[in-house]
């Protein structure tokens, strides 16, 4: 069993430390932010992710999990060093390498001995260079400190699974020990593991988020035109996620992508590609997609309600994803921020109390509620934003009931809009036959 240091407490670095605790290892977990660190060592875990908080819990009863905000402490032995921490974009997309920086300087300070140092943060193509240089100009006693970049696949939401069933491993590295110690800590996982350089693992990263981000901004696309034309979006999704050229994830439409990855990868990636000349069409297109895919919610609220100016709207689903607290570029507070605008009064509830708590710590005015039927009561129209398996629980005739208006907006496409119509609901999906309810609105609009 190997001895391994982990950077930062974000998603990536607990679900790493975790996970490598559950495989055998000892693992000391460096976080300099106090809030953070305090909880951790009170035995609480920062963030909600499924099974991450048990399998901690569990290891570190177990003795394999140390938490420090000391590098020369956390690294102290240690024959891998994981960088986990954040590289968040700056307003021109560029993404900010500054803590990556911090964590390689103050790993080559605190090398007592060889180490592997393992990039896992997603990274601009070259960074593993110039981590390697940084390593070299700081580590004073000549060891051997390889870099290897190994970029992390998981999802928010799903990111103990993830970890523990990867569909691949990519190890890049210029070392071929490296390239093979690391491998080795991956063996149990009994997945394809793609050894390469530093440079495509870096890029594998960048290509794979923005393929995910273009299906969908393609789909979206698709979506849009399915509502012109009175077709059911889902269906085609179905008949084309059949064809094993395609395979079938990624392909819902909705609201459009959000989170801590897609957005800032894509964004990075477009900066990548400007800073050599390129126009990035094809990216800024997937972009641009994304970005006006919410005002669909504007306009499908104002074809059922008129002027929304006083409306009441209730949200459905804050976090950017469902089984996530995260709100970081959700869909919901760009749709709250545009019914702002509109003069409309919001009411919002999301699953996952610390996705409220997230929401709340913003300027956003909005009414928060202890369940979907506090939304529903007295509202204008629901937009469901997040699909919580929890909202497909509902009883949707009673909601109906209980609203000034019984429309909904169903961002996530969610609903059977012919049972959404059964309940009594005027229902809008995003590329849904928008025909049906062009039918059945007659009367009930303003
Ligand atoms: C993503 C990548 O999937 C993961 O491999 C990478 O390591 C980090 O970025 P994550 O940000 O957790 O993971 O979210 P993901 O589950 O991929 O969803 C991203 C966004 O796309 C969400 O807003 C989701 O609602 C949206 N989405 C996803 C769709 O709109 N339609 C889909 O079919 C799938």
């Amino acid at each position: 069993m190997s001895n391994i240091s982990v950077i930062g407490a974000g998603y990536v670095g607990l679900s790493t430390a975790a996970c490598f605790a559950e495989l055998g290892h000892n693992i000391t977990l460096i976080e300099i932010d106090p809030e953070k660190l305090t909880a951790l060592k009170n035995g609480l875990m920062p963030i909600s992710e499924p099974g991450l908080n048990e399998m901690w819990q569990r290891n570190k009863q177990e003795d394999r999990i140390n938490v420090t905000n000391n590098h020369m402490d956390g690294l102290l032995g240690a024959e891998f060093a994981f960088i986990a921490v954040g590289t968040p974009a700056a307003s021109n997309g560029k993404p900010d390498l500054k803590w990556v920086r911090l964590a390689a300087k103050n790993i080559a300070e605190a090398a007592s001995g060889p180490m592997v140092i393992v990039i896992k943060s997603t990274v601009p193509i070259g960074t593993a260079e110039i981590i390697d240089r940084i390593v070299s100009y700081n580590d004073r006693n000549g060891h051997s400190l390889p870099v290897v970049s190994n970029p992390e696949f998981l999802r928010e939401g799903a990111a103990i699974y993830d970890f523990m069933h990867p569909s691949r491993v990519v190890i890049g590295s210029s070392s071929q020990e490296a390239i093979d110690v690391v491998s080795k800590l991956y063996k149990p996982l009994d997945s394809p593991i793609i050894t390469c350089d530093n440079r495509t693992a870096e890029m594998s990263k960048y290509a794979c988020n923005a393929f995910l981000a273009t299906r969908i901004s393609f789909m979206n696309e698709i979506a849009l035109l399915c509502d012109e034309y009175s077709v059911d979006i889902v269906k085609v999704a179905k008949i084309m996620g059949l064809d094993p050229r395609f395979g079938s994830g990624y392909l819902n439409a909705g609201l459009g992508w959000g989170g801590s990855c897609l957005p800032k990868d894509l964004k990075g990636l477009i900066h990548m590609a400007k800073s050599r000349g390129f126009p990035a069409r094809l990216l800024r297109a997937v972009q641009q997609i994304n970005q006006q895919q919410v005002y669909i919610v504007i306009r499908k609220l104002h074809w059922l309600l008129g002027n929304l100016e006083g409306k009441t709207i209730g949200i459905l689903g804050l976090a950017f994803k469902p089984n996530s607290d995260d709100v970081r570029e959700a869909r919901s507070l760009l749709i709250i921020s545009l019914l702002e605008n509109e003069g409309c009064r919001i009411k919002a509830y999301d699953p996952d109390p610390t996705a409220m708590q997230n929401a709340g710590k913003l300027k956003i005015d909005v009414t928060y509620c202890a369940n979907a039927y506090e939304v529903a009561k007295d509202s204008d129209a629901i937009v469901l934003v997040t699909e919580w398996e929890e909202f497909k629980e509902l009883d949707m005739p009673a909601m109906a009931s209980m609203m000034n208006q019984p429309i909904i907006v169903d961002g996530r496409n969610l609903y059977d809009p012919d049972e959404m119509i059964q309940a009594g609901f005027l229902y809008e999906g995003i590329g849904r036959c928008s025909q049906r309810t062009q039918e059945t609105r007659i009367g009930i609009v303003q």
